[in-house]
């Protein structure tokens, strides 16, 4: 039985490659991409999404939503995706365009009309999933699961305390951690171990389709870009919530109490707190990924991508 997900994406690097895998991994049906503003703004995000999909032939619908967070001023990540947002490989003319309908009515319509049988797999900031939730609460109870990358149990990226997702709209990370709904959270402690080093990028080039030579082109250009986060090459964060959905068996997560600081004018603003020792004593709402076996990781990416053109 495959998996029905939706993507909501900020594209973004790593995006575009978690739109790669969960558009062709065998056991997925991708129903549709959600784009938000994030790593660049709206305009550049959703169309970066729609040239991945025109470049490789995804015959996925594409619907724009939030173009702004819901209470903070916006915040980009330009430092690490540049001005396009997804600088590095270069598209030919895209003839693919976004469906007419709001992100948001997507995400109420389908799953009103679903058996509650999809998961939501958000990997940029939360602002269409949390405006969904608003507009329509009861989606709540027609949301499966909710697999999403954002949050840390330790440092942030965006700031000391905050992870980028999170960061740049915790109001709407808050909507959605306390909703209620079946949260696994895929933070940067898993997230920025998932990393396409030189090796990593030449075995993908190799594969000698588009969809490789595409890995390359995008991951070599994080590969210098992810220097500011102290790392040595590119994470592909947004990879790790597609693959598990398929292969959760990679994964060793931990059941705790997680929380968002909203205090914009406090140094934790954005802040997922993980309760990891139980010191609130509080009922776990959030499953956290803690680490994953990076050799099935990558061989499932490579299995993947040899699926495309
Ligand atoms: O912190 C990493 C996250 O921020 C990833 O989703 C990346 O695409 C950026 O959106
Ligand atoms: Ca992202």
């Amino acid at each position: 039985m495959k998996r029905k997900m939706i993507l909501d994406c900020d594209t973004g690097h790593d995006d575009a490659i978690a739109l790669m895998v969960a558009a062709r991994h065998p056991d997925i049906e991708l129903l549709g991409v959600t784009v938000v503003a994030g790593n660049q703004t709206l305009p550049k995000t959703l169309k970066n999404t729609l040239n991945v999909c025109d470049h490789l032939g995804l015959d996925v619908p594409v619907y724009g939503g939030m173009s702004l967070p819901l209470v903070r001023e916006q915040y980009v990540a330009d430092d690490v995706h540049g001005e396009s947002g997804l600088d590095g490989p270069v598209f030919g003319e895209c003839h693919k365009k976004a469906e007419p309908l709001h992100a948001v009515e997507y995400l109420i319509n389908t799953l009103m009309n679903s058996d509650g049988d999809i998961t939501l797999v958000p990997v940029g900031p939360l602002s269409n999933i949390a405006m969904a939730m608003r507009l329509e609460p009861k989606i709540i109870g027609k949301i499966q699961e909710i697999v999403l990358m954002g949050g840390a149990i330790g440092l942030g990226n965006a700031t000391p305390a905050a992870e980028f997702n999170i960061y740049a709209d915790p109001e709407a990370a808050h909507i959605v951690f306390s909703s209620g709904v079946p949260i696994t959270m895929m933070g940067l402690d898993l997230t920025n171990t998932a990393l396409a080093d030189m090796k990593v990028i030449e075995r993908m080039e190799a594969i000698g389709n588009k969809a490789g030579k595409l890995f390359g082109d995008i991951m070599r250009f994080t590969f210098r870009s992810q220097a500011v986060n102290g790392l040595e090459a590119g994470p592909v964060h947004d990879v790790t919530a597609v693959t598990y959905l398929v292969a959760p068996e990679m994964y060793k997560t931990q059941d705790m109490f997680v929380e968002v600081d909203t205090n914009r004018y406090g140094p934790g603003y954005g802040r997922t707190l993980c309760d990891a020792n139980d010191r609130f004593h509080k009922k776990p709402n959030v499953t956290v990924g803690l680490a994953i076996d990076h050799e099935p990781f990558w061989d499932l990416v490579e299995n993947v991508l040899r699926r495309h053109i």
